[in-house]
Formats: structure tokens, sequence, C-alpha cells
């Protein structure tokens, strides 16, 4: 099977303030998740169970890369980013401009709009869909989860997707 190779769907900075572009992550399947640090419920929640999912897959999971994309980047800088997931330690932080986040947004058709939020300390919040997206090792589409999967049905379907793809060589 002639496996497509997909542009770059983001070309961000990660939570060490490194350019991180997608093609970087070739080589390993990515799961990618949008969100906020200042998100009080579901992130908090995706990201417990996604992190639990990973440890679950075991060294399955060595070759995923876990990604946590920032629909927040006024706020969420690489630093910001970086202490957020230090409870999260699975997951790389990635922000950028309003426009680099609108274009990554845009490529993973995420819906993500701020909006006037008074529990928020700096008055709004920025709801966004809870979707994970699992891609193959040259950047293409192979699958993604909502909230409503428990942990067990999430592992699975990993699996799934990776006992799919071709077999590593050079390991
Ligand atoms: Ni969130």
């Amino acid at each position: 099977m002639v496996s497509a190779r997909p542009a770059a769907r983001f070309t961000l900075v990660d939570h060490f303030g490194r350019s991180a572009t997608e093609t970087d992550f070739r080589g390993r399947n990515l799961l990618v998740y949008f969100g906020f640090t200042h998100c009080r419920v579901v992130c908090p929640r995706s990201l417990a169970r996604l992190s639990q999912v990973l440890d679950r897959l075991g060294e399955k999971a060595d070759r995923i890369a876990a990604l946590y994309i920032t629909v927040d980047p006024a706020r969420d800088t690489p630093d910001v980013m970086r202490r957020y997931l230090e409870a999260y330690p699975a997951f790389t932080g990635l922000t950028g401009s309003a426009e680099e986040i609108d274009a990554a947004k845009r490529a993973f058709r995420v819906f993500a709009e701020r909006r006037a939020d008074p529990l928020d300390p700096d008055g709004y919040a920025v709801p966004h869909s809870a979707i994970a997206y699992l891609m193959d090792r040259e950047g293409a589409y192979l699958d993604h989860f909502t909230d409503a999967l428990d942990e067990e049905a999430l592992a699975s379907r990993i699996e799934q997707a990776l006992a799919q793809q071709e077999p590593i060589s050079d390991d």
C-alpha cells in the first residue's frame, strides 16, 4: 500500500521553545490533542485518560509522540505549557503565534473559539473539541477518539491501528 505523505499540518514551538514541525515527528505515530492549560475540566480529564492509556500500552507507546497543542497561545507560552505538562509527562506541549495555531486547528478541523468566562481569572476560556487524533508514522490519519471511550476501549483501538502498520525493520 502506498502511504500518503501529507505536508506538515503544523509548524509550532515545543514546550522548550524549540521549533517543532509535524515532519520532525515522521517515523513515530502521533497522538494529537488540542486544549488549553486554563481548562478546568476537559483537558485535565482527557490528558489524564490519554496518559493512562499510553501507560497501558507499555512499550507499544514508545513509538507514539503525544502532543498537546494549545488553542490559547496568548496565555500558553512554552514555559506555561512545560510547567503544566509536568503533571502529564507523556505529552509534549506545542504553541505558536495565533496564525500558526489557527493553521494547526484548521488542519485537524478542530473547533475552539475564545469565549467570555467569568470564572476564569482572565475572564475568558477557549472551549474546544475533545478529540484525540492518531496519525501514522508518515503523517497520514489513522483514527480519532472522542471523550466517550473508556481507557480499555481506547487502548485497544490504538493497538489495532498500530498493528495494521508495516512492521519496523530497523530495531
Ligand atoms: Ni481543555
